[in-house]
């Protein structure tokens, strides 16, 4: 098993801190002893079926296929260093700090990764076709992740109108407004997916949003959050009993879809994006309503800057560094379910801690090794979300590097300010967050107490 179940945030950073404490596992000694055994078929193959091929095999969007003995060991020396700086799977969270108990952490074990190093340093040995495990099957990539998950199709489908992205476009912006019918009553969902075309809106939309935008007196806050997209993030599965509520009324689907396409050769007629939603029964009401995920801006002092109190402006320095804080005071209880930074080409780091009322103060969510092509939304295991107090601070902290030795940076000769624009910056921490009552709270709190601290093994 990977990872240590426990009772609650705080449990979780104390096992992953006893760990810590032992020796660290010997990885080199396993590379060396089993050296000599370790073949494509037997080791490397379960390995790259488990966690690479859904996106590197023919059809979907990753640049090359592992399904084949040749071409693994074509790409060896890439998938060596590319598995070993844990930079693939995409999975950037620190390990080091915060929380670790993660529903849907795709990284690869310490062991196998050795497994992978040492298959490429013993000289990428193919076994015995015998040992090979079935290549597995696809569905189709036209399909709908989310429906596995909830057990059914959508219960409805929203389309936006559609948009050419031309061959090596810059940064393009598509802001198209739907009718959204009334639903005759009020609603509450329990997934959505936000899907681009398959397969060449893959490769074009980078991320995306839709909101539902309502008249007047539906009880809403500005616009209701149905969809987020970023390439890693497609869909979201609210937990049991948590949904999001959708007022009764007509009013607009505001889409918001980033396109980008200087990486495609041909022009993407007609683009159009669709959103899945499902809702609980009618007449249901979830146990919890959530805000979905929520925006929590660090870059702009007087920007649409809500729910930040207080936000910094982007200034990054030719050859140098900034640092950007922003704090947000819950004025309810909450219970945090993912976290998903959005920085651009200059973003190395982010991370959201919680200052308690009681002043402990603890790193609950880091990206430490932040790459903009990837846009993971960070989802908690169930007794691993974060449970916080009203009146806890929570502090987000960006760090940008505008030199040279950021490999992804365009130009670090150029002053950096905020912009929608790739070369631009952002620093927008997204957080799935759900208000509760404070006897919500207490009764959370009470069950987490209740449950047996899990023994670290
Ligand atoms: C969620 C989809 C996804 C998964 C899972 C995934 N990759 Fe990738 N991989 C990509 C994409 C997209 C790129 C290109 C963008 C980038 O470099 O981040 C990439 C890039 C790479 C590259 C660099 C290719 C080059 O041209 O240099 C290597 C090597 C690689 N992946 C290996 C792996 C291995 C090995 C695994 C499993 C242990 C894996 N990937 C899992 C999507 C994925």
């Amino acid at each position: 098993m990977k990872r240590t179940e426990a009772g609650s945030a705080g449990a979780a950073i104390a096992v992953a801190l006893a760990l810590a404490a032992l020796p660290a596992p010997a990885v080199a000694q396993v590379t060396f002893a089993a050296a000599e055994q370790v073949t494509f078929a037997k080791d490397v193959a379960p390995i790259l079926y488990q966690n690479c091929v859904e996106c590197h095999r023919p059809g979907s969007f990753a640049p090359m296929s592992l399904l084949t003995y040749e071409e693994a060991r074509r790409y060896a020396r890439q998938i060596r260093y590319r598995v070993s700086e844990r930079q693939m799977p995409p999975w950037h969270v620190d390990k080091t700090l915060g929380i670790q108990d993660f529903a849907n952490d795709v990284s690869l074990s310490d062991e196998e990764i050795a497994t992978i190093v040492a298959w490429v340093d013993n000289g990428t040995a193919r076994g015995n076709d015998a040992d090979m495990p079935p290549v597995p099957e696809f569905g189709d990539g036209r399909a709908w992740q989310a429906e596995l998950l909830v057990g059914r199709p959508p219960d409805l489908i929203v389309k936006s109108s559609p948009y050419t992205v031309p061959a090596r476009g810059q940064d393009q912006w598509w802001n198209p407004t739907v009718k959204w019918e009334a639903l005759g009553e009020d609603r509450y969902l329990l997934a959505y997916e936000f899907k681009p075309a398959y397969p060449h809106g893959l490769e074009v939309v980078h991320h995306g949003h839709a909101s539902l935008v309502f008249p007047s007196d539906q009880g809403v806050r500005g616009g209701v959050g149905i969809a987020h997209y970023g390439v890693g993030k497609g869909y979201e599965v609210f937990a049991d009993g948590v949904g999001m509520r959708i007022p009764a009324g007509e009013g607009i689907v505001d889409w918001n879809i980033h396109y980008s396409s200087l990486h495609v050769d041909t022009d993407t007629p007609d683009d159009v994006v669709e959103i899945g939603l499902w809702f609980y029964p009618r007449g249901e009401t979830p146990e919890l309503a959530t805000e979905g995920e929520v925006l929590f801006r660090v870059d702009r002092e007087n920007g649409y800057d809500r729910p930040m109190n207080r936000a910094n402006d982007i200034l990054i320095p030719p050859n140098g560094y900034q640092v950007l804080q922003g704090v947000h005071v819950l004025e309810e209880p909450a219970l945090i379910g993912s976290f998903r930074p959005h920085l651009h080409t200059r973003g190395k780091e982010m991370s959201m801690e919680a200052i308690y009322p009681d002043g402990r103060r603890e790193v609950i969510g880091k990206v430490s090794d932040y790459k903009h092509i990837w846009q993971v939304g960070y989802e908690y295991a169930e007794d691993s979300k974060p449970l916080l107090p009203k009146g806890t601070v929570l502090l987000f902290t960006s760090v940008f590097d505008n030199t040279a030795d950021n490999p992804l940076n365009p130009d670090p000769n150029q002053w950096v300010v905020f912009g929608r624009r790739g070369p631009d910056e952002m620093s927008h921490m997204w957080v799935n967050i759900t208000y509760l009552s404070e006897g919500q709270y207490e009764e959370i709190r009470a069950r987490r107490e209740a449950r047996p601290i899990a023994q670290a093994n």
